[in-house]
């Protein structure tokens, strides 16, 4: 039996029907995640506060969810209340068995396969999704890295055209991330056709006198749960935002780039290619949407704890 990687301490995890500690969840290898990498997955952050946690933006990550698996023909398992009570049974399990501290940030891993059939590339008729949820603690960037930035490569996306879709199909994302590890950096910003798409594992967004600009949602890039997100802090703060192609040329003249995804919030980015960003230290727009996020994660917290009775927006507290 191959060893567990270590994920001390062992997430208790859902999978098919059953909650067992990680160790125990097993797939048959005929599952077409694992021979085909044909399945969606989701990840969601869990954000604590003083009365539990609230799935930031769930609504969000389970629409997303949703047109993921449409997209590729295989049905939701669960409709939003069965998300969100699945991912409250496994928080709890846990909390009380797992050693997830109250406080601690946590991020909802989901993962739907199309389900295990003989080998054969086109769908096979009448098999159940593989449906797997972890929730394993969140270690958001910390003030240092923040106040410092980060350092990230760039490269050729090289990946398919159908980037909307979350797939577990990750292998073009896989080389990028390994590609930047390889370059001590933090992440790799891809153009392709030399306009600006994404990272491996974040949106990009660039800013040039006092303008943030992101890439078109397109199928080039996946679209962030942040990437809405941040329009709206942008016109919250009064920060002027525009929807553009970028060439690699407007990208390294940026005055800031910035990095975002559920597990990073908002990053700055202080070096392309071993050349600073503008000043080559984080700036004036990073910082104010970086406070604008924070506002956005206590205003939703706030609101779950108050019950949000008459907000038409779903969101668990956990
Ligand atoms: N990735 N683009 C890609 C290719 C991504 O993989 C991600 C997130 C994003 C940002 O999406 P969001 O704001 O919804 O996190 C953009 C997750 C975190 C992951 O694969 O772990």
């Amino acid at each position: 039996m191959t060893a567990l990687p270590d994920v001390s301490p062992e997430p208790i995890v859902y999978l098919n029907g059953e909650v067992v500690p990680l160790s125990e969840a097993r797939v048959p290898v005929l599952d077409r995640g694992f021979i085909f990498g044909d399945g969606i997955y989701e990840v969601a952050p869990l954000y604590a506060h003083a009365g539990g946690r609230t799935a930031f933006r769930f609504e969000q990550h389970l629409a997303r969810l949703a047109r993921s698996l449409a997209k590729v023909g295989i049905a939701n398992p669960f409709d939003n209340a069965g998300w969100r009570a699945l991912i409250e049974r496994v928080v709890a399990a846990n909390e009380a068995e797992a050693g997830l501290a109250a406080g601690q940030d946590a991020i909802a891993y989901i993962q739907v396969t199309r389900g295990v059939a003989k080998r054969g590339h086109a769908f096979p008729a009448g098999i159940q999704p593989t449906v797997f949820l972890m929730v394993t603690p969140l270690n958001l960037p910390d003030a240092a890295l923040r106040a410092e930035g980060v350092r990230c490569v760039s490269a050729e996306d090289r990946r398919w055209l159908n980037c909307d879709i979350k797939s577990v199909s990750l292998l073009g994302n896989v080389l990028m991330a390994q590609y930047a590890a390889e370059n001590d950096a933090f992440e790799t910003i891809q153009f392709r056709d030399g306009m600006l798409t994404e990272g491996s594992s974040s949106n990009v967004w660039v800013v040039k006198d006092g303008v943030l600009s992101a890439p078109p949602r397109s199928q080039k890039i996946l679209e962030g749960i942040r990437y809405g997100l941040i329009e709206e802090l942008s016109a919250e703060c009064g920060i002027r935002f525009e929807v553009r192609e970028m060439n690699e040329a407007e990208v390294r003249a940026a005055d800031e780039i910035i990095l975002s995804s559920a597990t990073k919030e908002v990053l700055p980015v202080t070096q392309l290619d071993s050349q600073p960003v503008g000043e080559g230290k984080p700036g004036a727009v990073f910082a104010a949407l970086y406070d604008a996020y924070q506002r956005a994660k206590a205003n939703e917290a706030q609101e779950a704890q108050q019950g949000a009775k008459n907000d038409p927006r779903e969101r668990i507290t956990v």
